[in-house]
């Protein structure tokens, strides 16, 4: 059933690739983003790839409850994916403040005015990181949370609030899902990863060394308990996680209340592995150097994602090398992202 969907963040990494999936499935799109951290050169993208066009763009805040408001009174919306947010682990540490205000003042300031226009359906954008330093990998949605910087904190503060309000709203249906480490673009070479500054994540630092804009990686420790000695992560392709955002929609009224899904390949790949992969991808070396561990980082970060796919029967189709050779590709064709 075709529904029209609100996706806050629509303009950024995932919610680009969500938007895209969502248009071909047949859904209305509805787009409010302050482009904080896009371009909204990427709607018009999601629109090219799609072959239509989403139905409308706000930018707007999303504390902004008039902006808000405006939007819910315009259009007849279904659900909301809720994507926007801060997510930068370092800067959380050194400004927890604004990632406090942004990620959970955005979403209290979403759900209250979703309970205002009726609107009680939710996809919310949760994170592995919730999990903090596990001792027992992989990890179900049972397996302790523990986080160990303030962004971590905001997404499971907003979990337990929407669990919360879900206690006190029971027409209210919430699907959060914890993202693992969503890398790679769109096949098209259309949409990818575009951050600003130095990337403070492995793959769009690995496609900026290809490209030639960065010397080397730092390989952030070789003594951990991993293998090869370098961090093991579940990365999952951003189109995989894309079209789990699909399938959540048709599951959103399964059960009443939040429920908690994993989304992650169940497969895990080293530092050392990645930067392989993607040397395969390019054909360019990736030259590297073994640094310091980076405070705050984990061993290994694994998904069991076996709830996801016996409840939906979705699971993560495509492969490392895939996300490379995405990645790869949206550099190439965009070697300073989306900037002119
Ligand atoms: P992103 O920064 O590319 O996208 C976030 C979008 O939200 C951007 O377009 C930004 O401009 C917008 N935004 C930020 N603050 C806003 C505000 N106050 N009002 C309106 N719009 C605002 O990030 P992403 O990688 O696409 O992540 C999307 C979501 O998934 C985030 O909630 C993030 O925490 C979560 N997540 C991401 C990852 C990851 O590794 N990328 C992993 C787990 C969870
Ligand atoms: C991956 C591995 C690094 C850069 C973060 C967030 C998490 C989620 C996903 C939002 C680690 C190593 C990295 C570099 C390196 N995001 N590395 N050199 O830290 O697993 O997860 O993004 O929710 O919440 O914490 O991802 O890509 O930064 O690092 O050696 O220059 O690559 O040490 O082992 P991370 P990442």
């Amino acid at each position: 059933m075709p529904q029209t969907v609100l996706v806050t963040g629509g303009a950024g990494f995932i919610g680009s690739h969500t938007c895209v999936e969502l248009l071909r499935s047949g859904h209305e799109v509805v787009v409010l983003d302050d482009h904080s951290n896009s371009s909204p050169e990427a709607l018009e993208r999601v629109a090219k790839i799609a072959g239509r066009p989403i139905a409308a763009a706000h930018t707007a805040d999303v504390r902004d409850r008039r902006a808000l408001d405006a939007v819910f009174s315009a259009h007849p919306i279904d659900a909301v994916v809720h994507f926007a947010a801060k997510k930068a682990v370092g800067e959380s540490v050194r400004i927890p403040l604004a990632y406090y205000d942004i990620n959970v003042g955005g979403t209290t300031a979403l759900a209250s005015a979703m309970h205002a226009h009726g609107v009680h359906r939710l996809v919310f954008s949760s994170s592995c990181s919730v999990y903090g330093d596990a001792t027992v990998v992989p990890l179900t949605e049972q397996s302790p949370t523990a986080p160990t910087n303030p962004y971590a904190a905001t997404k499971l503060t907003c979990e337990r609030i929407l669990a919360d309000l879900c206690r006190h709203v029971p027409e209210l249906r919430v699907l959060a899902l914890r993202y693992f480490n969503p890398a790679g673009a769109h096949p098209s070479g259309l949409l990818g990863e575009d951050p600003s500054g130095v990337p403070g994540n492995l793959m769009p630092f690995l496609a900026q060394i290809a490209v030639g804009r960065r010397e080397e990686l730092s390989v952030f420790g070789d003594d951990y308990a991993t293998p090869d000695g370098t961090g093991v992560r579940d990365y999952i392709h951003v189109v995989d996680v894309a079209e789990g955002h699909v399938a959540a929609l048709g599951h959103l009224d399964d059960a009443p209340g939040l429920q908690i899904f994993n989304l992650g390949t169940g497969r895990g790949s080293s530092v050392l592995e990645l930067a392989h992969a993607f040397e395969q991808a390019s054909g360019r070396p990736i030259p590297h150097r073994i640094a310091p561990r980076r405070p705050g980082d984990v061993a290994e970060l694994v998904a069991d994602p076996a709830k996801v796919e016996a409840a939906w029967g979705w699971t993560a189709r495509r492969d490392v090398t895939a996300m490379c050779r995405d990645a790869w590709n949206f550099q190439r064709n965009n070697p300073y992202g989306y900037a002119p």
